[in-house]
């Protein structure tokens, strides 16, 4: 399968492209960050991921800044996301705002409502407590985003780990529709269902946890462990990485792999001049699915909008 261009179009008319640069990582080096960035850059990606929640804003732009002023890239060359804390969901246009200046950009690509849950201001992540959930409504936040993009802060809007109702509820009332679904995506948590239904209604998927968040507090090393993935990327002669990530983009869908290594940055990036087989991919195929980025936190039987799991992710679980 050929992949053209390394980018795909949004429905706000951009180009995303598609391998990504993740930032969440703990601990957090701003040092090892500016690095990378500077590694990636030269490498080939054109694409940041970060988070207000994340932290990494503020060394990623002093990283994009460097490399502007020195015009290793420039501003329109590359493509940056962000994403709206659940503690910020009341003016999206100040927390953007204040985003932008940590990122020292004028504009962003993309932004993000991080997750459909609403909490009290700086209440603790990632497990917030019961009494910091506030009610939800997603449609006044999504009014939040459109200003952001009516007010030229950002060119793109879109949401992250939105199941198919919330998304489908989304475009009942959306003027401008999300042009992005950020979801947890990898061969052992395919999202087939939400892939259909976004390419049905023209969202783009963007993959996060790719490679299983392996090593992370909060993800597992499951899937770079996988031995049908690993029997695969031995008679290929590549690395599981570069099975999962080339398995993602024969998906459709843009990958957002975190590494800040200089070697593992190069070698993640190496997936586009090669295929899997259609024996591969039908491997791959029947695989158990099984979603790692659960949140169980994110229930509670009185504040949170959501009683059980399959409330939070409308029964994709
Ligand atoms: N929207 C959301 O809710 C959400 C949630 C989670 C993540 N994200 C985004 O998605 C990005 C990626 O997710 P993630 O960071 O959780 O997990 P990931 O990319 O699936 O895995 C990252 C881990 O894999 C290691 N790694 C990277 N390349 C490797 C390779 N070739 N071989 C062996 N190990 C490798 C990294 O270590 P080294 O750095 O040492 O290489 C790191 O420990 C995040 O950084 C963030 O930007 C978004």
């Amino acid at each position: 399968m050929e992949i053209l261009g390394g980018v795909s179009q949004l429905n706000s008319g951009l180009q995303i492209p598609l391998i990504g640069f993740g930032t969440a990582a703990l601990p957090q080096n701003k040092d090892d960050l500016s690095k990378a960035v500077a590694t990636a850059l030269k490498v080939g990606y054109r694409h940041f991921d970060t988070a207000s929640i994340y932290g990494t804003e503020a060394a990623l732009g002093e990283a994009l800044n460097g490399a502007f002023q020195s015009r290793v890239v420039k501003r329109d060359e590359v493509f940056v996301t962000t994403k709206l804390y659940a503690g910020d969901h009341e003016d999206p246009v100040s927390a953007l705002k204040t985003s932008l200046k940590e990122l020292q950009l004028e504009y962003l690509d993309l932004y993000l409502i991080h997750w459909p849950i609403n909490l009290k201001k700086g209440s603790s992540h990632p497990m917030p407590r019961e009494e910091d959930f506030l009610p939800l409504d997603i449609k006044s936040i999504w009014r939040g985003l459109e200003n952001c993009v009516e007010l030229g802060l950002t060119k793109s809007i879109g949401v992250s780990n939105f199941s198919c109702k919330k998304t489908e509820d989304l475009l009942s009332y959306a003027n401008i529709p999300p042009a992005v679904n950020q979801v947890e995506m990898h061969p052992m948590w395919q999202q087939k269902k939400l892939r259909d239904y976004c390419t049905k209604v023209n969202i783009h998927v963007s993959a996060h946890c790719p490679l299983g968040s392996f090593g992370t507090y909060y993800g597992s090393n499951a899937v770079m462990e996988n031995t049908v993935i690993k029997e695969i990327a031995q008679r290929r002669g590549k690395t599981v990485a570069q099975v999962l990530l080339r398995w993602g983009l024969e998906q459709g869908v843009s990958v957002l792999p975190k590494s800040y290594n200089e070697g593992r940055l190069a070698e993640n990036y190496q997936i586009f001049d090669w295929s899997l087989t259609r024996d591969d991919h039908e491997k791959i195929g029947k695989l158990e699915q099984k979603r790692i980025v659960r949140r169980d936190g994110l229930i509670n039987p009185t504040t949170s909008p959501y009683r059980t799991i399959e409330d939070l992710w409308d029964g994709e679980i």
